[in-house]
């Protein structure tokens, strides 16, 4: 909660009613949580819990009514084909399995969130194009002895797809934090990807991802969705002085997101020049 508050706070802010959405919620207990924290005292403001499994969306709407908590919607269905509001505020996805965190992610970014946080689960698919397509890597090719036993195919898989992940968020014109969520005791899908949408795009980023795809041979369902391709030429990169387009003359009018202040409680990665506002 001290990690998501400051992305609350600011959409509870600007947003009279800010709709959250918490995908791949399972009993929702980050939605209760929320929403006995930021919701129940606040007149206005929805979180809809987005859930694949009828029997835990119809047990955490039974809880919800008990507890007079209004405001707190329920839909029975898969991220990616979920029916969303227009607009949401903020997305969350805590360990939603394998590319169910990409559907969200998409949801956010098609929605115009603007605040995303995300704690990836398992991941399988990139390891298995990791598997298929190997070297595609430039160079020597030393980069895929990284990847060569299935193990190491695992977590470098699932590495890579958490890069992929903040990158993108990045070219679509999100301030991305990463950082720790618990301690390794309570879970080993730890990392918190946080995103705050400052930018309309960010074509520095975009060159990157795309670069980062070709490098590596693979093409997750997130940039496959969103429609991003490896580039064709790696050298795209240096070719690249483009700026970052700001969000603020598209979505809000008259809101300079840049006076809002970064993720407090999180260790900021140190920022390209190309993701501050
Ligand atoms: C590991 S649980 C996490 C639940 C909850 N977010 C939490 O942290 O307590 C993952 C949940 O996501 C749901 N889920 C996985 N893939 C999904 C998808 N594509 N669409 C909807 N729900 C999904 C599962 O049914 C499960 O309840």
């Amino acid at each position: 909660m001290g990690l998501l508050r400051p992305a609350v706070e600011d959409v509870q802010a600007r947003h009279p009613n800010a709709v959250m959405v918490d995908a791949g919620s399972g009993n929702a207990y980050l939605g209760f949580v929320l929403y006995e924290l930021f919701l129940k005292g606040a007149d206005t403001g929805a979180l809809l819990s987005i859930e694949g499994r009828p029997d835990l969306t119809e047990r955490a709407q039974g809880r919800a009514q008990r507890l007079g908590f209004t405001r707190m919607q329920f839909q029975t269905a898969h991220i990616d084909t979920a029916k969303y509001p227009e607009r949401i505020h903020l997305l969350m996805a805590l360990h939603a399995c394998d590319t169910a965190t990409d559907d969200a992610l998409v949801a956010a970014i098609r929605h115009g969130a603007d605040h995303v946080a995300v704690v990836p689960c398992c991941q399988a698919e990139v390891a298995a194009q990791l598997k298929e397509k190997r070297p595609v890597v430039t160079g020597s090719g030393t980069l895929s002895l990284l990847y060569a036993h299935a193990w190491h195919r695992r977590e470098f898989g699932s590495h890579l797809s958490n890069v992929i992940r903040a990158l993108t968020l990045e070219a679509f014109g999100y301030q991305v934090t990463v950082t720790e969520l618990t301690g390794w005791e309570h879970s080993l899908k730890n990392e918190l990807i946080l995103g705050r949408r400052v930018h309309r795009e960010n074509r520095r980023a975009r060159v990157q991802l795309e670069r980062l795809l070709a490098e590596t041979g693979v093409n997750p369902k997130l940039t496959r969705e969103l429609g991003v391709k490896p580039a064709a030429s790696v050298g795209a990169l240096a070719a690249s002085t483009e700026p970052e387009v700001p969000v603020v003359a598209s979505s809000e009018p008259g809101v300079d997101v840049s006076e809002h202040p970064p993720v407090e409680g999180a260790e900021r990665v140190a920022p390209s020049s190309s993701s501050e506002t």
